[in-house]
């Protein structure tokens, strides 16, 4: 997590929500910087929107604080913070004109008529929509009505954009789109941006930061490489992918290798972890693209870190195989790229696996 300082937009410090005996959220804590898109992502019901919405100053706080900009803002009114917060179902206001939703903050806060024009020109331009702001909301496609409705959040230049699931009432393809936009705004403008999602492969492709949830309680912080590559515990990595975890007890460590015992023999694993000794339980963490299937053409060049296992089903998916594989009692997962030149096993192959040196190591 990054240390306070001078470029820090937001902090949250130990903030807690209860409705009744339940708590929403449980004392979390972390630092946006300025410029940076940050979101949180877990299942549904841990408590992102409730986060969100403390931010936003739609919900109180049952304890903590929200620094924004260096100002204490956890108990100032709504719409007396610099944020502006965009909604799942756009929130747009049905008998106004796109025009007249964007310019509406800018009309409350008494601007100039001519300034409120030249503004909402502005901001049309900027989300794509020109020549459309004589229209209304119900007229426009869903794509559309989000635009108008990042625009009209943007037209307040607020500090910190808050978006709870904005693209989730759009179709997959136009999602993908929605979301490379709104991540070039953001770099274009330089926003400071907290995005709300259940989507981990959204989450992963969009942020700088992941904020992990489950059950009211930040799980991890981090970049999606962080996030992926080294998770700090099994919910995390069960979250952001397909994951294999193997059992074992550290038998010996030489200077940057280590040798892990597990049901299906021994691991060589380079560069350990510092903190670990010979006689610790561990668990090693592997993903389905860490594992590459020798083939008769392809054979295990490798020594170490084969596994036999037998296939048990096949899933083609275009880009890649996602094989399912037994070892001993153990299902394992395996995705193989480019099918078309590796072919595709079937049901009962034999097959020897070989575990690449992507393999990260947990507390058991
Ligand atoms: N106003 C409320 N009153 C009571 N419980 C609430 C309220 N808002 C949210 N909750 C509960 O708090 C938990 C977190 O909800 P929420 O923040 O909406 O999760 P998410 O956005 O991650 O799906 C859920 O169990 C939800 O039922
Ligand atoms: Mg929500």
């Amino acid at each position: 997590m990054a240390d306070h300082n001078s470029s820090t937009v937001l902090e949250i410090r130990n903030l807690t929500k209860r409705f009744g005996d339940m708590i929403a959220v449980d004392n979390v804590s972390f630092f946006l910087e300025n410029g940076k898109l940050m979101t949180f992502v877990g299942p549904s019901g841990c408590g992102k929107t409730t986060l969100l919405r403390m931010i936003s100053g739609l919900t109180e706080p049952t304890q903590g604080q929200i620094i924004l900009a260096g100002e204490d803002i956890t108990f100032l009114r709504a719409n007396a913070r610099d944020t502006a917060m965009v909604f799942q179902n756009y929130a747009l206001f049905p008998h106004m004109t796109v025009s007249q939703n964007i310019g509406f903050g800018l009309q409350v806060r008494k601007k100039p008529k001519n300034e409120v024009k030249r503004e909402v020109e502005r901001l049309l331009e900027l989300v794509q929509l020109q020549g459309l702001g004589n229209r209304k909301p119900q007229q426009l496609s869903g794509g559309q009505q989000q635009r108008v409705a990042l625009a009209r959040a943007l037209s307040l230049n607020p500090k910190i954009l808050l978006l709870d699931e904005p693209l989730s009432n759009l179709d997959a393809n136009l999602r993908v789109m929605m979301r490379e936009e709104i991540r070039k705004l953001q770099e274009h403008l330089h926003l400071s941006i907290i995005f709300v999602t259940h989507d981990q492969e959204e989450a992963m492709s969009i942020s700088d930061i992941l904020v992990v949830m489950n059950k009211g309680v930040v799980k991890q912080v981090g970049s999606p490489t962080e996030i992926y590559e080294r998770p700090t515990d099994e919910f995390v990595a069960n979250f952001v992918g397909h994951i294999n975890f193997f059992d074992g007890t550290v038998v010996s460590l030489s200077g940057e290798k280590m040798i892990f015992r597990t049901e299906h023999g021994e691991l060589t694993i380079k560069q350990p972890p510092l903190k670990v000794a010979p006689g610790d339980r561990l668990k090693a963490v592997v993903r389905p693209e860490s594992i590459r299937i020798a083939r008769p053409d392809h054979p295990a060049d490798a020594t170490n870190n084969i596994i036999e296992g037998r296939v048990v089903s096949n899933m083609y998916i275009g880009a890649i195989t996602r094989y399912t594989i037994t070892a001993g009692d153990q299902v394992i997962y395996v995705d193989e790229a480019d099918p078309q030149y590796r072919g595709i096993l079937q049901k009962g192959d034999n097959v020897r696996l070989v575990l690449k040196d992507a393999i990260h190591l947990l507390e058991a």
